[in-house]
């Protein structure tokens, strides 16, 4: 008998990629998040409470959980916040001063943008706050304040577990920053908290009852030369991760795009059965959403939903995926699972190996 074990394997679990495991590993990993809430995520959040305007930078799929931030913290905490994307630094620079603040969001802590960006507005006085997966990196060591977030080692080239703990890191940052200024009470925050901790178990569904579907959808993806992903609002990060995600490990062109920028250029692609993904996140935006998904049918569109569980939008799609829930907070994070699944099983199908996408590093530590 041979019995097929190597170390490599075991280290994987089991599982055929890391990046299948990573994903799987999400209820965990965002649980061990939520239980390291502590006086890092309190002082970090005063020193952005303090700030006249908050700057937050990253690259790549840190960036998209930077808009994320961005946008949740301008909803609930009424905050200038802006984000921005660490190699394009230089244009915003010279209006900061030292009554601002800066968040600098990095798994590794050691994207040398985002360094460089950090590093560039410390010069202007602003004082900075680093939220990394790596204690000791140099994105931590050379920021003021230092919020971590729990993910453990993250292998496969693509960014997935520390997306979703990123998400999770951030919205409990812009709930204390809307406390802090007085936009949320003590009280609704803590229930907030009590939502948060929620998600494992609604992730865990997520992946026991959409991995079927998601490698069926990964399958028609694979036969694709092209995608879009769109959405509005706090949804348009999770779609533009979505269409990374994509891109990234099984090289099918996606592009996030704002749901309504759409009609401004990208529909001109639109044929028959062009595949559109749409991301569903806040219900007051869901009219004007499925203007969009009208829109998309009418050119032939094969539209993909992704939408919580109390969604007008059900219903009006080819296929879709409705999430086990409907609050807010939990909605985002839990849309994000099905499209890291999608682009996995993409990507196996068109026998790429995830884990190591073409001409990408999991740390990029040139300009
Ligand atoms: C690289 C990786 C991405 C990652 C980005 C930013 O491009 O391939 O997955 O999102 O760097 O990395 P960071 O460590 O700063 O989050």
């Amino acid at each position: 008998i041979v019995v097929p074990w190597t170390a490599e394997l075991a280290r994987k679990e089991g599982f055929p990629h890391y990046m299948l495991k990573e994903i799987h590993e999400q209820p965990r990993v965002i649980a061990e998040t939520i239980r390291g809430f502590g006086p890092d995520y309190e002082r970090g959040a005063e020193l952005l409470s303090d700030a006249e305007v908050i700057y937050v930078v990253a690259s790549g799929t840190s960036y998209h959980a930077s808009l994320y931030f961005a946008l949740l913290t301008m909803k609930i905490a009424g905050k200038k916040v802006i984000p921005l994307i660490s190699s394009e630094y230089a244009g915003y620079v010279s209006s900061a001063s030292e009554r601002d603040a800066l968040l600098a969001v990095s798994q590794s802590g050691e994207t040398i943008d985002t360094l460089m960006a950090m590093r560039a507005f410390k010069e202007r006085g602003v004082r900075t706050v680093s939220l990394t997966n790596v204690i000791g990196s140099v994105i931590s060591r050379e920021s003021d304040h230092q919020v971590y977030m729990k993910a453990g080692p993250e292998i496969g080239v693509a960014a997935t577990k520390t997306f979703t703990v990123q998400l999770t890191a951030l919205t409990w940052l812009s709930a204390l920053i809307a406390r802090n200024v007085g936009a949320m009470d003590e009280k609704d925050a803590e229930s907030l908290l009590e939502r948060m901790k929620k998600i494992p178990d609604l992730a865990e569904k997520v992946i026991n009852a959409y991995s079927g579907w998601c490698k069926e959808t990964g399958t028609f993806m694979s036969e694709k030369s092209s995608a879009y992903y769109l959405s509005r609002g706090l949804g348009l990060p999770i779609a533009l991760e979505g269409a990374l995600k994509l891109k990234e490990i099984a090289y099918v062109h996606a592009e996030g795009y704002p749901a309504g920028e759409s009609k401004h250029g990208p529909i001109a692609l639109v044929e028959r059965g062009f595949p559109v993904v749409f991301v569903s996140v806040e219900r007051e935006l869901e009219k004007k959403l499925l203007g969009n998904v009208e829109e998309m049918r009418a050119r032939g569109a094969y539209t993909i939903g992704v939408v919580p569980q109390d969604s007008e939008l059900r219903g009006h799609f080819d296929r879709e995926v409705v999430v086990p829930s409907s609050d807010e907070v939990a909605v985002p994070i839990l849309a994000t699972i099905p499209l890291q699944l999608v682009a996995y099983y993409s990507a196996v199908e068109r026998g790429l190996d995830p884990d190591k996408p073409r001409n990408l590093a999991k740390t990029v530590t040139v300009e």
